[in-house]
């Protein structure tokens, strides 16, 4: 039995800063109301015409992942990519990943839990290396929203909110068990399945040739649908929820916690927890502002830039917690 611990992260963003004034050429909406809602002052989003997609930007941010870990690509054993944007409706881009980096034929597996994708990734690749199964595993949140977002009124209670980018982390052996991650909580209520969901192209409702046959420029089924206030609500029950469930299952305390990187789904949301938790700024790494929501980016994006800015050090206890579509929340405990 062992440990699994981050041996490096990576991140990538586009270039493009798109500011909450510049939405507001584009749809009804407001920079007051953007900050006061979410927090959001600005995003980033693909250059139109430029080659960034969600399985090139996850590359980006996994080579410094991967230089970081100071491993060679060979020591590879395993991919997991979360994400919700997929570049292609199938393959996933686990195998694009694979092919850019020119890994060889180890396995690669895509995993969809939207915002709470990389804790679930982490987890599965926590549980291989824990077994001994594997050494190494990349792990990769990469998400492009920008080209499948609603910018017209119509779809700004959730456009505004989303942001491009990308994390990942190389994942290996630790030996010392009171080091890395101590545990990882998984859940999901599939009832509310449809409560923040994206319906089409699924082929669930309708078959691809029935959606061109209709052909209809008023079909809002191509673009993300979010119950805001309903998924507000359940967030702070549930982010609060997977951490205390963490925390307890390692006989810790909420004073215990040196670094929550709460997923970035709203600075208010964050920002209930902290006051809940009884942390101080400090304590609670926020890049929402920059970036927006990156769903399955968003946690290691965070914690990557904690890291480079000397918020993680050896020994501190760092949690990570996230919910969203599905819905489905998750948290990791992990000893740094
Ligand atoms: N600009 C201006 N007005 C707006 C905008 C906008 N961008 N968007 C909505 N409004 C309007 C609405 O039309 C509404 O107007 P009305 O009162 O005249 O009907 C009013 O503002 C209030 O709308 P609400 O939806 O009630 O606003 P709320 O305060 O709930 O904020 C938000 C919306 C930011 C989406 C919030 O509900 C939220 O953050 N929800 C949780 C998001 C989340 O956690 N998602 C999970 C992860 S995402 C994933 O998994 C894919």
């Amino acid at each position: 039995m062992y440990h699994s611990k981050i041996s490096g992260l990576g991140s990538y963003v586009p270039d493009r800063i798109v500011t909450n004034d510049e939405l507001s050429k584009l749809m009804d909406t407001s920079d007051e109301w953007i900050q006061e809602r979410t927090g959001i002052k600005e995003r980033r989003w693909v250059t139109p015409g430029s080659d960034d997609t969600t399985a090139t930007m996850g590359v980006k941010a996994a080579k410094i992942a991967i230089e970081r870990a100071k491993i060679d690509k060979d020591d590879i054993d395993f991919i997991i990519f979360a994400t919700l944007s997929p570049d292609y409706y199938f393959p996933g881009p686990g195998v694009q990943v694979q092919k850019a980096l020119n890994i060889k034929t180890v396995g690669a597996l895509d995993v969809r839990n939207q915002c709470s994708g990389f804790v679930y990734a982490l987890s599965v690749a926590d549980q291989f290396i824990k077994t001994g199964m594997y050494k190494n595993i990349l792990v990769i949140g990469s998400e492009l929203h920008s080209r499948g977002l609603d910018k017209t009124t119509r779809g700004r209670g959730v456009s505004v909110i989303f942001g491009d980018g990308a994390g990942a982390v190389v994942l290996s052996r630790e030996e010392n068990l009171d080091k890395g991650i101590l545990s990882t909580h998984l859940h999901s209520q599939g009832e509310h399945a449809e409560e923040l969901s994206l319906i089409a192209p699924g082929m669930g409702k309708r078959w691809v040739s029935d959606i061109l046959e209709e052909n209809d420029p008023n079909d809002e089924s191509y673009f993300p649908y979010m119950n805001g206030q309903f998924v507000f609500k359940n967030a702070v029950v549930r982010f609060s929820e997977v951490i205390m469930e963490g925390l307890k299952a390692n006989n810790l305390n909420k004073e215990d916690i040196n670094l929550l990187i709460p997923h970035q789904a709203n600075l208010r949301i964050s920002q209930f927890v902290q006051h809940k938790f009884g942390l101080t700024d400090d304590q609670v790494f926020n890049n929402i502002m920059k970036y927006g929501n990156t769903t399955a980016a968003s946690v290691p994006l965070a914690l990557t830039e904690a890291w480079e800015s000397g918020k993680v050090n050896d020994g501190d206890l760092v949690v990570l917690a996230a919910f969203g579509s599905g819905f489905t929340w998750a948290s990791a405990i992990i000893r740094w």
